[in-house]
């Protein structure tokens, strides 16, 4: 089949382009103390870096003197203290006030990093964005069963997507695709879907689950429009965190890692663990196929079996400063 030329976003979506709302910037092991992580994310440059009590912090890359890059060229972090690598003015990473400037002693008052809400969790940190600078209005979702109980994870797995942040989530919702891209022997049953404002539940059964894909009750915590925490349970448990966070107006990075009970031995973790994964990252390319061209329909013409779409979209929208409107025929 001929390649198709691919069309920016905008021309496929009215949606806006980034929501508000909890976003991965960095898994949990990719931030360790007296380094910054530079980062892009919503098509700019921020650092990740630690408070001296562990805590993680996100702030602007950018020093408020002249603009230098802070992690670029010489920029350092050491004991608690980020040092601009042009100037050298010093920046304590608890609050991001600047402390020193070496020639003069008159530090300006609102020399400090811009800085952003941050909270760890689920394997990741994740940093607050609202496009008008509100303050968070929610917490995300953060599965304490991650922290507390012993887990074999999977490689992280990491994708580029042309597509519209919210597209991906709504796949869940969308229960024909499961049938007829995905091959699936069953189609999942929704069995509760509990909008909570700012996050959502979604609690599926799959009566006759499939043996390449043994799962047979789904619970996913969604927060706002960026983050999951999916919970798989069958004879045995898993977790999948998945994450989206637009890279610019044109990409968002999702990311996932799924969390397997381990089960004793190397022949049954390879049931739940290996083939699990494959099947869940073969599908998720499948959905990328798709979704890298499709065009957002603000008024897609659904019939039955089509599965709640339109309620996620009524939940999808809260997060977006312009609420899109939405309509199906
Ligand atoms: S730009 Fe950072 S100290 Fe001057
Ligand atoms: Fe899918």
């Amino acid at each position: 089949m001929a390649a198709i030329s691919p069309l920016p976003i905008r021309a496929r979506s009215s949606l806006p382009t980034y929501p508000n709302g909890w976003f991965r910037v960095a898994a949990s092991g990719d931030v360790v103390a007296d380094a910054m992580f530079p980062v892009t994310y919503f098509g700019r440059h921020f650092i990740v870096f630690r408070a001296p009590d562990g805590s993680p912090r996100v702030a602007d890359a950018y020093c408020p003197h002249l603009g230098a890059h802070l992690a670029s060229h010489t920029g350092s972090l050491k004991d608690g203290t980020i040092t601009c690598p042009f100037h050298r003015w010093q920046f304590e990473t608890d609050g991001g006030a600047c402390t020193k400037i070496n020639y003069t002693k008159v530090i300006p008052p609102r020399a400090r990093l811009k800085m952003y809400p941050a909270v760890e969790g689920n394997g990741m940190i994740m940093m607050w964005f609202h496009d008008q600078d509100a303050e968070p209005d929610h917490q995300p979702w953060i599965e304490p069963r991650l922290a507390d109980e012993p887990w074999l994870s999977s490689e992280p797995m990491q994708w580029r997507m042309h597509a519209q942040q919210q597209e991906f989530m709504e796949n869940i919702f969308d229960s024909a695709h499961i049938l007829e891209l995905h091959n699936s022997e069953t189609l999942p049953r929704f069995v509760s879907c509990d909008d909570h404002g700012t996050g959502m539940t979604i609690i599926l059964d799959i009566d006759v689950p499939d043996p390449e894909y043994p799962v047979s009750k789904c619970i996913n915590h969604y927060s706002g429009i960026s983050v999951t925490v999916q919970h798989n349970l069958s004879r045995t448990e898993n977790f999948i965190a998945i994450s989206f966070t637009p890279v610019d107006e044109e990409t968002v990075e999702m990311n996932a890692r799924i969390y397997f009970k381990d089960l004793g031995s190397d022949e049954a973790n390879g049931v739940f663990g290996k083939m699990f994964t494959e099947r869940w990252m073969f599908e998720v390319e499948q959905d990328l196929a798709i979704l890298n061209h499709k065009k957002h329909l603000e008024r897609p013409l659904l019939c039955a079996g089509d599965g709640p779409i339109m309620r996620w979209r009524e939940y999808a929208r809260r997060f977006y400063s312009e609420s899109p409107a939405i309509a199906a025929e």
